[in-house]
């Protein structure tokens, strides 16, 4: 027959009444002092800020070190790749943004070696000195460099469209062919974040300066 555990208990109560010999009954002063302490002790077990950094700290030097001592090269089980991506969005959350115009961004073309490199696409400001060898002076996309060629992502004209101005460019082709590249470079591993180009407004056309200019299309980088 199958017993619950209170038909046990229930069949059984002389063993159940019976008083443990390894705890005797606490004295009543004694009981009167454990109230006191307990109440102190659950006033000092508070689980605070501190604390869980404490922990996720620990956490996440153990499994470094786990991670060291088992591929032998890693600390991050071999996704180098993917622990920058979220170091950079980190970071970008805490980065205080430059900005920028642009005269000063062109001082940034990687002539001056001392300098690193930045490029601006959509009006964000990456740095992208990790990619000297295709930016810098001689590189095949020098010409994005110290600059926002918004325009030039889109059309794959590397003469005529190196400007940050979009307008007239069918939306969709805008969306699809930017959007690619403002993602390329935010979720790039080496490239870093800087800021934002603050753009000078083109001057209008001699023939269309006396009508009202459109306003300028703007993308932020969620529509993309
Ligand atoms: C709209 C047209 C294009 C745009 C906007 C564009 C843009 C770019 C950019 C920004 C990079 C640098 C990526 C990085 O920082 O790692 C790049 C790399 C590259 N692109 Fe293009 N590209 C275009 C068309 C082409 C075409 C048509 C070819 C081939 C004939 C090409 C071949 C390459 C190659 C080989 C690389 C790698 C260079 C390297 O890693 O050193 N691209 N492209």
């Amino acid at each position: 027959m199958v017993q619950t555990r209170k038909q046990a208990r229930e069949a059984t109560p002389v063993a159940a009444a019976a008083p443990s010999k390894q705890t005797p009954p606490p004295s009543p002063k004694r009981s009167k002092a454990s109230a006191a302490e307990l109440v102190d002790e659950e006033d000092r077990v508070t689980f605070g800020i501190i604390d869980l950094l404490r922990f996720l700290g620990g956490a996440v030097l153990l499994c470094s070190t786990l991670s060291i001592l088992i591929t032998g090269d890693s600390y991050v089980w071999g996704k180098e790749k993917v622990a920058r991506q979220y170091w950079n969005v980190i970071r970008k959350t805490w980065t205080t943004p430059i900005y920028m115009d642009e005269a000063t961004l062109a001082l940034y073309n990687g002539t001056d070696t001392a300098l690193p490199i930045y490029l601006s696409i959509n009006g964000t400001i990456y740095d992208v000195t990790a990619g000297r060898s295709k930016y810098g002076p001689g590189g095949g996309y020098a010409f994005f460099a110290g600059r926002d060629a918004s325009r030039a992502y889109i059309t794959g004209d590397f003469k005529n469209d190196l400007t940050w101005d979009v307008s007239g460019i069918d939306e969709q082709r805008v969306q699809q062919a930017l959007g690619h590249w403002v993602k390329f470079f935010a979720n790039h591993d080496t490239y870093i974040f800087v800021g934002y180009l603050t753009k000078t407004p083109k001057e209008p056309p001699a023939d269309k300066a006396s009508s009202s200019p459109e306003p300028e299309q703007e993308h932020t980088a969620d529509e993309l």
